[in-house]
């Protein structure tokens, strides 16, 4: 069964509004009458409308007037306007700027009104099934972007594993950086966007390590100043094997592994670089990565207690880490509490 049209006819004369209704019969349009233009804009505002029939005369307002009002909020929807003088070209063509978009002559002609009409409610059934057609569209836009995104992430996850292969740092210790990354970001009031960026892009902080001997990477015991120099390059490393991609996720995580072994206070690596040269993302996993390491049991070492840790990042505040950094992790241990239970081993 076809949709019926919902059809608003406006005229301030009765008996025209029950001419228009016994014409519409057997056509595809549902009429709702009104003598009030007042009381027409209202319904059509708060239901909507297909089809528009409107009078010109009409003493509580100009049909010109209420065509205006129509196309206020309804742009596209067609309106018919019934004119007693058939050759008033003024008054039709400040119809047409108003936004009419067909008229009908009265007394009306039965056979012109049904054709007219007919062509109307074709023209807003073609309007109806595009915008239908675009929402669907849309919707599969949608979920296309959708999938997309989850397969980078996956990928991205993939990369994150990967770099730790063959470290002996665990796959819990690079969730839980990516959660304290996000938790700071978050406090610090940066956008979705940067907090979406830093979670996915601060699992690849140590990448570069791909590229350092197994004898150094898993060397048991403490590295000579030699194998320390080779190890420091492993944000190079990373950075290089990341800097020329074009996701964003894996460009942030080119500035993260290049940048997450500075210091504040410019005695970290690679560059010494100080305070904010350091890029924000690098402050940010610079201090989650510290935070977790020793608070995970390593070959060499027992795990610290969390007060002893965060001991640690408080006398650390302006020497190896950001000081607001810093104070937002500090005010924000219940958050980093349930991070570290949740994301244990
Ligand atoms: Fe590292
Ligand atoms: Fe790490």
């Amino acid at each position: 069964m076809p949709v019926k049209l919902k059809t608003v006819s406006v005229d301030d004369n009765e008996v025209n509004l029950m001419l228009v209704e016994t014409m519409s019969k057997n056509l595809d349009v549902d009429i709702t009458s009104f003598s009030n233009p007042l009381a027409a804009l209202k319904h059509i505002e708060s239901s909507g409308a297909d089809l528009v029939f409107v009078d010109y005369m009409m003493p509580e307002m100009h049909g010109v007037d209420f065509i205006k009002r129509v196309r206020a909020f309804c742009p596209d929807v067609p309106i018919i306007m019934i004119t007693a003088v058939a050759d008033d070209n003024a008054l039709k063509l400040s119809a047409i700027e108003a936004g009419a978009t067909e008229f009908l002559n009265k007394p009306l002609n039965p056979a012109e009104f049904r054709a007219r009409v007919a062509n109307m409610a074709s023209l807003r059934k073609a309007q109806l099934m595009l915008k239908d057609r675009a929402l669907l569209l849309e919707d599969e836009v949608d979920k296309a972007v959708r999938i997309i995104r989850d397969r980078e992430h996956e990928a991205l996850s993939v990369l994150g594993r990967a770099a730790e292969y063959k470290d002996p740092e665990t796959g819990a210790h690079i969730s839980r950086v990516a959660h304290y990354s996000r938790l700071i970001t978050e406090k610090l009031g940066e956008s979705e966007e940067s907090r979406d960026l830093i979670f996915y892009a601060a699992p690849l902080h140590d990448i570069g390590k791909i590229g350092i001997p197994d004898s150094i990477l898993t060397k048991n015991g403490p590295l000579t100043e030699e194998e320390f120099e080779i190890m420091k390059t492993h944000t190079i490393k990373g950075c290089e094997m990341l800097k020329d991609a074009r996701s964003h996720y894996l460009k942030a995580g080119s500035v993260i592994a290049l940048s997450h072994h500075e210091r504040f206070d410019g005695t970290g690596y690679p560059y010494g670089l100080k305070g904010a040269d350091i890029p924000l993302f690098g402050r940010i996993v610079a201090l989650a990565d510290v935070f977790d390491a020793v608070m995970s049991k390593r070959p060499y070492k027992e795990p610290w207690p969390m007060e002893k840790a965060l001991e640690l990042i408080y006398e650390q505040r302006g020497l190896h880490f950001d000081p607001d950094i810093a104070d937002v992790f500090l005010k924000n241990t219940d958050e980093v509490r349930k991070i570290h239970r949740d994301y244990s081993d």
